[in-house]
């Protein structure tokens, strides 16, 4: 081929690689759908292949494939009807438990050329549980001295639906002495308070029982509902009182186990056994139980389980003191949870276009990959890098997509192979690193003319030889090898 020819053939790639890349480029798209929680395995979700403007074939021919986000794989793509379809049931309150997010995130790799597609899929709530407390019934041992403007904490109940599936009211029964109060807790918790509005006398009425209901607002309203029984005790002492009407703590979430966050103390201005105090947790959720153990006679709340911020950043605990007498008083408890840049970033590579052709034009993508990062704020903010030695630069796609692309042309007869190194460094401090290798063979294009060993050949012959008798060998060879 004449030098000419050469160039030619080369600018025709070049130009279909160009258009390959454009493709690429303009390819970060959005899907979303929305499906109800709840819905049985293998129920559709979306009709990818419609979504994408893409035919089956294509799908099937491109390799299509879809990656989960998370940790857990919820969705398949059926190449067969281009559907993406849910792979297991998916229950809001469980994927949700930990974070407030109530969407999956999925991403679609096609090949040939590279696309990626990004998507979501918000799942919808559905009213599927009604509030519910702790205990079926409990009771309360309130002196008949008690002051009348008293407050008494109550059990919350718990519906883990969210918006007007949850939680949305509580009501009490009638009652002569006790009115309800509900307060909007610091962590948008409703809290339940009973308010003395009369003082009680034993000498009349020695218990009194109240319902108190829980209420959702779906469609229908779903509820539940506790009994109450509140002794009047014959007031002669003192109730113990704490010297906080809240305790506040701010703990690290690697906090060692069995270490101590907080002491809380209670005075009772009684003498003798009356004025002896012992602490309790006061019906607060069983997993708090695991998680912090209060000592009954020092006041001192340990830890008993390692914590943990992406689960969990506050916690709000009700103390109760109790005299040997029976009378009782509260106090909250507010722990929060601090981060502690205990992830490393993760590095997943979704795709290495190796063998890379050795005339690729400059800019073309060569590898993508995602990092991610499971720590809070800085902890979990990312920088990507790779070896500056190499013809390869480093693109942030979106998110925390990164493309590698080439900024050289290639040249398999110089290196005939790469490993290139991704790093990732988290932003904590110190920070956290990882990386990955992505190894590139370059192809070998054929660039190189073979040329013969010898200018000129001679070779003599008899007459009258054999028709098939050898003349001469001739050798060339050519730059490019072949595999
Ligand atoms: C790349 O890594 C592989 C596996 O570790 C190794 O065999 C190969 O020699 C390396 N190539 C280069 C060019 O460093």
């Amino acid at each position: 081929m004449s030098a000419a020819g050469r160039r030619w053939g080369r600018r025709q790639r070049a130009l279909l690689w160009a258009v390959l890349l454009a493709a690429w480029e303009a390819a970060w798209g959005q899907l979303r759908y929305s499906v109800p929680e709840e819905m049985p395995k293998g129920s559709f979700v979306g009709d990818v292949a419609k979504d994408l403007g893409l035919q089956l074939p294509e799908l099937r021919e491109r390799d299509a494939h879809v990656f989960d986000t998370g940790r857990r794989r919820y969705f398949f793509l059926d190449l067969g009807n281009g559907h993406l379809s849910m792979m297991e049931q998916a229950d809001r309150e469980q994927i949700c438990a930990a974070a407030s997010k109530r969407v999956l995130n999925f991403e679609i790799l096609v090949k040939r050329p590279m696309n990626i597609y990004k998507g979501e899929v918000e799942i919808l709530d559905i009213n599927d549980n009604s509030p519910s407390f702790p205990e079926r019934s409990s009771v309360l041992e309130i002196s008949e001295y008690t002051a009348p403007g008293t407050r008494f904490p109550l059990q919350k109940a718990h519906d883990p639906d969210i918006g007007l599936n949850s939680l949305q009211n509580y009501e009490c029964s009638e009652s002569n002495y006790f009115t309800l109060e509900v307060k909007n807790g610091d962590d948008g918790v409703k809290y339940p308070e009973l308010i003395l509005v009369k003082s009680l006398d034993r000498e009349q009425q020695t218990a009194h029982n109240l319902i108190l209901t829980a209420t959702d607002n779906g469609s229908p309203v779903k509820s539940g509902s506790t009994m109450i029984q509140i002794i009047v005790l014959d007031g002669n002492d003192n109730a113990p009182e704490f010297t906080q009407s809240v305790y506040k703590v701010t703990v690290r979430e690697d906090v060692a186990v069995g270490s101590r966050v907080l002491q809380v103390t209670a005075i009772d201005r009684d003498e003798g056994p009356n004025a002896e105090v012992k602490y309790w947790f006061f019906k607060i959720p069983e997993k708090f139980e695991k998680t912090f153990k209060l000592n009954p006679k020092s006041g001192e709340i340990e830890v008993t389980q390692n914590l943990n911020f992406e689960e969990r950043e506050f916690y709000e605990l009700v103390v109760q003191a109790r005299d040997t007498g029976g009378l009782s008083s509260h106090s909250k408890v507010l722990i929060k949870v601090v981060d502690v840049n205990n992830y490393i970033p993760e590095i997943i590579i979704m795709s290495v276009f190796s063998p890379v052709p050795e005339d690729t034009p400059l800019g073309t993508v060569i590898a993508i990959f995602s990092v991610q990062d499971r720590d809070s704020g800085a902890n979990g903010e990312v920088q990507c890098s790779i070896s500056e030695s190499h013809p390869f630069r480093l693109e942030k796609s979106f998110d925390n997509y990164y493309s590698v692309v080439t900024t050289e042309l290639l040249d398999r007869e110089q290196v005939s192979e790469y490993n290139v190194t991704v790093r990732a460094a988290d932003g904590g401090s110190p920070p956290l690193q990882s990386s990955a290798v992505l190894a590139l063979r370059v192809l070998d294009v054929n660039d190189n003319a073979p040329v013969f060993a010898q200018e000129r050949y001679s070779a003599r012959l008899a007459e009258n030889n054999a028709a098939g008798a050898l003349v001469l060998t001739v050798r060339a060879s050519d730059e490019a090898t072949r595999w």
